[in-house]
């Protein structure tokens, strides 16, 4: 297989239908987690442009576990009462944070980072599968838009999962 990265046109929330169909694409009949974890980091890292950091932190029951990526090497645990990925995955909710320097228990992985974008894994029945993580070097990089087609492909992998 050779993959060709497609440039997204059009609106921000039409870049991410597009980057979310290139995502489906890859992930087809495949349903290994780490497999798919490592392409859809891929994909995003080239796809996005102004990240430093794009993967995923899978949930082993108790803690968040760096899982694959694309950046600097990352911190390997993170506790769930800890960050914005703790924070994500305790709540919920997707975290967007403009400013890291301004978010109190940030985990400063990679002192580049001044905006993040962290969105939760969570199955179909409720169980946390784990985290998607974005890191900006630029402050406020991510909007609702991301938050929207990042939760659209995060719940792609889900689905994918299985
Ligand atoms: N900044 C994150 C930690 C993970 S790294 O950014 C890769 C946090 O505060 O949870």
């Amino acid at each position: 297989m050779s993959f060709h990265a497609i440039p997204l046109t059009g609106t921000k929330p039409e870049q991410y239908a597009q980057l979310l169909e290139q995502a489906r694409a890859l992930m087809h009949g495949e349903r290994d987690r780490i497999a798919n974890a490592a392409n859809l980091s891929a994909l995003l890292w080239h796809a996005l442009p102004d990240l430093n950091w794009c993967g995923f932190y899978l949930y082993d029951g108790t803690e968040l576990v760096v899982g694959p990526f694309q950046g600097l090497p990352a911190c390997i645990r993170i506790p769930l009462d800890q960050g914005v990925c703790g924070a994500a995955a305790r709540s919920r909710q997707t975290q967007v944070v403009r400013d890291v320097n301004a978010f109190e228990g940030h985990i400063a992985c990679d002192s580049a980072s001044q905006s993040e974008c962290v969105v939760p894994l969570v199955a179909g029945d409720g169980t946390l599968l784990g985290v998607l993580d974005l890191d900006s070097p630029r402050l406020a990089r991510f909007d609702e838009d991301d938050a929207r087609g990042l939760e659209a492909i995060g719940r792609a992998w889900v689905e994918a999962v299985q």
